[in-house]
Parts: structure tokens; C-alpha cells; sequence
């Protein structure tokens, strides 16, 4: 196996990924950051200096379950203090899966300011891959705001909320339009519709191949529907697992997902067509993004001589209910689940007023992140630095109508974690809610670190402890680390709480998890080796001195 050595600059640059000019935050000037490409059992070293001058930094290697080395998940007041302006920290993980994950930043609102890029993890050579292809493509595909992330972070945190609203465009490897620049003229000093930074990704294809594309999303908010026009698209891979092959004419992708898909360069090799990426789950207020796929030997800025398509109706849930239900294990790489759980935690997800601030909560408690991390305070055994009271197994489910509005009066904010035995199998019922507006329940996707669970169940309205879990899938479940809730409805995901540390378990749209939208889980903290001193150095820990 090899070591990567990668060695990152965290700076904010002056970009213009849909035309717009504004400060993005880059890595060695670029946004997306570099892809890091590695083999199964690489060693990935990412030293990362932060040249944010004002700005506290945090990158989380998300799908990379980091055994052995929980301290270098990155994860801002979870498992490292951020690292300071002008601060180096230095990453270091085996990437011991292959299959496609993601990293982002994992501090404030910072991810949508662009902070995030792909990880592909190739199989060995000798391995063989369920799926034949002949080429392999990325596309990063995200929300994107013009207001800054610290404008963003301190509407939600207001008293007099202010919503983040909806994206000004969405970008398909780093590039979209923004709609109204045309409108203001073509070339005000913030817009320019001819600025080459924005002129649409390409994917270019020969005809006859086939190519596999690696697809990830790194949305701040939005849950996306992605359809390559006039081509069928089959889903091989999702969350680094294999997929029994599903065809699909497009594809829906939550937060914090990634999947690959083939798809065969079969149609009408004269022209081009449209990668088109279009907002569902929230009414759209943003145009389609879109890309070219690029037939060879056409022009590969030659726009398609068609509209591009403009995917599911929006609010088509049961669309997207069953496309959650059709990703299944392929047939050969089955890993059953245990047959049985060691302990249920049932989340209700809502959204609340806590004294007077909109917050999202679970089980009517809002997560807050504590000054010293977790995994730092638990190792050195700091007490009174996050609270000890125990957090919530479940909710009032027989009485509590998840259809309505709701006051829940006795949500409050909290730090406190949940304890999970070491090597314990553990249940988790994700339960949708009503939101604060009449008739509205949002799409929520669950991010798991340090883990993969498997997707034992979906169900749409309110679970039943007593009769959905006879309807499990324990037969031929995916394993996943990010998964859907759907408005209104359940998700139920099992897994083994089976490696040392702390670890966050949230809502991917960035804006909830800001907002209070996650938990963390401890296990088998005792087995972790010494902390790398490096992540000390904020609250009560003291870098250089207390730690032995
Ligand atoms: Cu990709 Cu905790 O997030
Ligand atoms: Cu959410």
C-alpha cells in the first residue's frame, strides 16, 4: 500500500462559479478541492494550513470510517478543537474501502462556502468489481448561495431568523449560470456571463463506450434529482457498497450521498446532450443546472439542440420513497445484518422555537456543540464540560400526531451524548415530523460517522415499534452512511457500534445540523490510543501541557 502526501491550503479567493464574483473558500486555489484518488489500504497524509486569517477550519473525510484513528475525522468540536488561522494540522486515515466518498469542511456554514471536494478509492488490480466499464468520470454536484457563510450562519442564528432561502444556482462540477446575470447585462464587474470560470462543465464520451460516474453530493441544502438526458442510467454503487443494478431514467440524491451509475454512450452520436440537475423536495426557486455530455467529435461547448429535462415533479415523494427502496446489496457482496438489536432509539425530527429562536431538534432536544470536544474531554476525562444528563431513547409515540403543527413547549438545547456499548447492535427509527409550517414536512438526510449502517426499512407516516420491525429487511440490505428521511415519513437503520470514539450522527443539509439537527454517539472510548496533541488547544484543553 502507499502514502499519499497532500499538502492543502485553506484559503478564501475571489471565484466566480456561476458568473457571480465572490469569496469562495479554496484548497490550493481551488473549489472544488482537489479529487484525492487512492487504491484500498492507501495511506492519505493531507496536511491542511489555514490561511482563512479570521477563520477557524475543519475537514471531515466523510465515508471514511477512520479506525484507530478517531482524532483525524475532523469533525469541529466532536473530535478536534478547529485549527486556527495560520495553524497547520495534519490529516492521516487508511482509506481501508474502495468505492466513492466525499470531503468538507465541518465548521459553521463553511461547506457551502465551497470547502469540499471527492475521494475515489480504487479496488486493488487483481480485484474484480461487479460492473465492467470502460471509462470512469466524477461529478460534484452542489447548491450555491451568494451571500457569504458567515451571513448565512448568523440569520439562523438570530433572533429575528432569517432563512438561508433558496440557492441562487446549483453547480455541476463547481460551474452553473446564474440566471440573472444575463438579465443585469453581460458584463457588470460582479456578473460576467462570458467569464470562462462559469462556462458549463463537460463530460465528454465516445461513442459506443461505457463509462461508470462516480456522483456525489455536497449540497448545503438541497436534495437533487440528476438526469442524463436520453440515457438510462444503472445504479452500481452507493456509500462505497455495491448495488444490485437498478436502471433508472434519473437519479435522486440526497446531501451527503454518492453513487455510481453506467451508463453507455448509445444514443445519436451527431449532437450533444444535457446533464441536468434539478432541485426536488423543496418548491425549486433556482433555474436546472446544467452540463454538457459531450459526444465525441462534436463541439463540447455545443449546447443540445433540446430543453434540458426538467426531472419529478418536486413534491413527488413517492417517487423518490421508491427509488430509497429499490438500492439494495448486490447479490454477492451481502453482509446480513445481526438478526437481532441490542437497543432501539427512536429520533423524532422537528423543528421548533427555542425561547423565541428556530431551531431543528430530536426527541425535543437541540444538539449544541460543546467548547472542548468530546472526544478530548471524554479521553482525559475533563468532566462538567458537556452535559451529563442522558439524552432521549424515544418520544411520546402513541399520543404525538406527527401531522401538524406543533408547539413541542419542552424543547430545549443540549450537549449531552449518547453512550453506546462497545460492539453493541443498535437500532435507530428516524421519525419525520410536520414542520412549523402547516402541511410541510421536509426531506432530511442522516449522516453517520465512524460507521456504515444498513437500511433496514423505510415506511411512510408514523412508525409502529410493534409491527414495522417484523417488515425489516434483514435479507439483502445496503450498507449506507448517508440515507434519506422522507416528509412525513420513517427510516429505521441498524448497525455495530464497533469502533473507538466519538461520533456525529446528523442531518446533512447544513443549515439543520447548524441549526441543532444531530446527536453523537460514544463507544468503546477507553480503547482509543493516545491523542495526538495537535487536536487539543480550545476550551478546557489545554494544548502542550495537561495531556501527558
Ligand atoms: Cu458529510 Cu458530519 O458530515
Ligand atoms: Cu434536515
Amino acid at each position: 500500500a502507499k502514502t499519499h502526501l497532500l499538502k492543502w491550503e485553506i484559503k478564501y479567493a475571489f471565484k466566480s462559479p456561476d458568473c457571480f464574483t465572490k469569496l469562495v473558500i479554496t484548497i490550493n486555489g481551488l473549489s472544488p478541492g482537489p479529487t484525492i484518488t487512492a487504491t484500498q489500504g492507501d495511506t492519505i497524509v493531507v496536511v491542511v494550513t489555514n490561511l482563512l486569517e479570521t477563520e477557524n477550519t475543519a475537514i471531515h473525510w466523510h465515508g471514511i470510517r477512520q479506525i484507530g484513528t478517531p482524532w483525524s475525522d475532523g469533525t469541529g468540536g466532536v473530535t478536534q478543537c478547529p485549527i486556527q488561522p495560520g495553524d497547520t494540522f495534519v490529516y492521516k486515515f487508511v482509506v481501508d474501502r474502495p468505492g466513492t466518498y466525499m470531503y468538507h469542511a465541518h465548521y459553521g456554514m463553511q461547506r457551502s462556502a465551497g470547502l469540499h471536494g471527492m475521494i475515489r478509492v480504487m479496488v486493488p488490480q487483481e480485484t474484480k468489481e461487479p460492473f465492467d466499464y470502460d471509462y470512469d468520470r466524477s461529478i460534484v454536484v452542489n447548491d450555491w448561495w451568494h451571500k457569504s457563510a458567515q451571513e448565512q450562519a448568523a440569520g439562523l442564528a438570530a433572533l429575528n431568523f432569517g432563512w438561508v432561502g433558496e440557492p441562487q444556482s446549483l453547480l455541476i462540477n463547481g460551474r452553473g449560470k446564474f440566471i440573472n446575470c444575463s438579465l443585469a447585462g453581460a458584463n457588470s464587474n460582479v456578473c460576467n456571463i462570458s467569464n470562462p470560470e462559469c462556462s458549463p462543465a463537460v463530460i465528454t464520451m465516445i461513442p459506443g463506450k461505457i463509462y461508470r460516474l462516480r456522483i456525489i453530493s455536497v449540497s448545503s441544502l438541497s436534495a437533487f434529482n440528476l438526469e442524463l438526458e436520453g440515457h438510462n442510467m444503472t445504479i452500481v454503487e452507493a456509500d462505497g457498497s455495491y448495488v444490485n443494478p437498478v436502471a433508472v431514467k434519473n437519479l435522486n440524491i440526497y446531501s451527503g450521498e454518492s453513487y455510481s451509475v453506467l451508463i453507455k454512450a448509445d444514443q445519436d452520436p451527431s449532437r450533444n446532450y444535457w446533464v441536468a440537475l434539478n432541485v426536488v423536495s423543496r418548491k425549486p426557486g433556482t433555474p436546472t443546472g446544467t452540463a454538457i455530455l459531450n459526444y465525441f467529435s462534436n463541439h463540447p461547448s455545443k449546447s443540445p439542440p433540446t430543453r434540458p429535462p426538467i426531472g419529478p415533479s418536486w413534491n413527488d415523494v413517492l417517487y423518490r420513497f421508491n427509488q430509497s427502496l429499490a438500492i439494495r446489496s448486490h447479490p454477492n457482496y451481502i453482509e446480513p445484518p445481526p438478526r437481532t438489536s441490542d437497543r432501539v432509539i427512536i429520533f423524532l425530527n422537528t423543528q421548533n422555537k427555542i425561547n423565541g429562536y428556530v431551531k431543528w431538534a430530536v426527541n425535543n432536544v437541540s444538539f449544541t456543540l460543546p467548547d472542548t470536544p468530546y472526544l478530548i474531554a471524554l479521553k482525559e476525562k475533563l468532566t462538567h464540560v458537556f452535559s451529563q444528563k442522558p439524552a432521549p431513547e424515544t418520544y411520546d409515540y402513541k399520543s404525538y400526531d406527527i401531522g401538524i403543527v406543533q408547539p413541542n413547549p419542552n424543547a430545549t438545547t443540549s450537549n449531552s451524548l449518547y453512550k453506546l456499548d462497545y460492539g453493541s447492535t443498535v437500532d435507530i427509527i428516524l421519525q419525520n415530523a410536520n414542520t412549523l409550517n402547516v402541511n410541510n414536512s421536509e426531506t432530511h438526510p442522516w449522516h453517520l460517522h465512524g460507521h456504515d449502517f444498513w437500511v433496514v426499512g423505510y415506511g411512510l407516516g408514523k412508525f409502529d415499534p410493534e409491527s414495522d420491525p417484523k417488515r425489516y429487511n434483514l435479507v439483502d440490505p445496503i450498507k449506507k452512511n448517508t440515507v434519506p428521511l422522507h416528509p412525513y415519513g420513517w427510516t429505521a437503520l441498524r448497525f455495530r457500534a464497533d469502533n473507538p470514539g466519538v461520533w456525529a450522527f446528523h442531518c446533512h443539509v447544513e443549515a439543520h445540523f447548524f441549526m441543532g439537527m444531530g446527536v453523537v454517539f460514544e463507544t468503546g472510548v477507553e480503547k482509543v490510543g493516545r491523542l495526538p496533541e495537535s487536536i487539543l488547544g480550545c476550551g478546557k484543553s489545554k494544548k502542550h501541557t495537561s495531556y501527558p
